[in-house]
């Protein structure tokens, strides 16, 4: 089927979007107001973007009941300008979802979810105990787009759990961190525990001598 985005409704643009652009890593965002109220919410549209300087990028829409007021998270970090990106792993799973539930501004969703905080490093936003990795950002700039934000943040530190860090490069065991991957809405994810391929890229010295990669 062939769509001519123009003529299709918003939600129908997200539906098809959401569907393709997939499996996507999910950034738990702890945020604070001017106030020192703590805010905790899941973004998929999110992914980093450079590493020289590090900038990871995340997409925050509008309300859906009320598209022109910006949701918690696109608010504290407007006002404070600091966010923590919190990873996402199979054993945090159900406590994320918590957090995407639309408590009133009020509500701490970490304590609905039975999370708890530390300090970070660099900012003053706590991190997720219970995360295993996390992002220590600074916003960088934010563009508004119709109803929606892209907001860009700077990396300003790094945390691992050391379990998870093989300090030789320093590289990440990507494979034990068992990270979770948003699919298409409706309450789908992927593991990526046992799902690794490995396909190394075949260097053209190799191509001229007939490798192609087959298994
Ligand atoms: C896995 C997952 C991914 C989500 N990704 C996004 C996203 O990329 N952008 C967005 O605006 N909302 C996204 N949401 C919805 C927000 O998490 C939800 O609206 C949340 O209540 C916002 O909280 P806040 O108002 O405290 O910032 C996602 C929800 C889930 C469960």
């Amino acid at each position: 089927m062939d769509f001519e985005v123009a003529k299709l409704q918003t939600r129908q643009v997200y539906n098809l979007m959401i569907g393709m652009i997939t499996p996507r890593p999910i950034a738990l965002i702890t945020s604070q107001d001017e106030h020192g109220q703590i805010n905790a919410a899941p973004f998929s549209a999110f992914n980093y973007f450079c590493t020289d300087p590090p900038i990871v990028g995340v997409g925050v829409t509008n309300r859906p009941e009320a598209v022109t007021v910006p949701k918690d998270t696109a608010h504290n970090i407007r006002r404070t300008h600091e966010f923590v990106v919190n990873v996402v792993t199979e054993d945090i799973l159900r406590k994320m979802n918590i957090c995407a539930t639309d408590f009133p501004a009020e509500v701490n969703e970490l304590e609905m979810a039975g999370f708890t905080t530390a300090p970070s490093m660099m900012v003053k936003v706590p991190r997720i105990r219970e995360a295993h990795a996390s992002l220590e950002c600074r916003e960088y700039t934010t563009m508004e787009i119709g109803n929606s934000r892209i907001i860009l943040g700077q990396v300003v530190a790094i945390r691992v759990d050391d379990q998870f860090v093989d300090p030789s490069g320093p590289y990440i065991k990507a494979e034990e961190l068992h990270t979770i991957g948003r699919m298409n809405g409706l309450g789908n994810y992927v593991r990526t525990r046992d799902a690794f391929l490995n396909v190394p890229r075949i260097p053209y010295k190799k191509w001229l001598e007939g490798e192609r990669g087959e298994e």
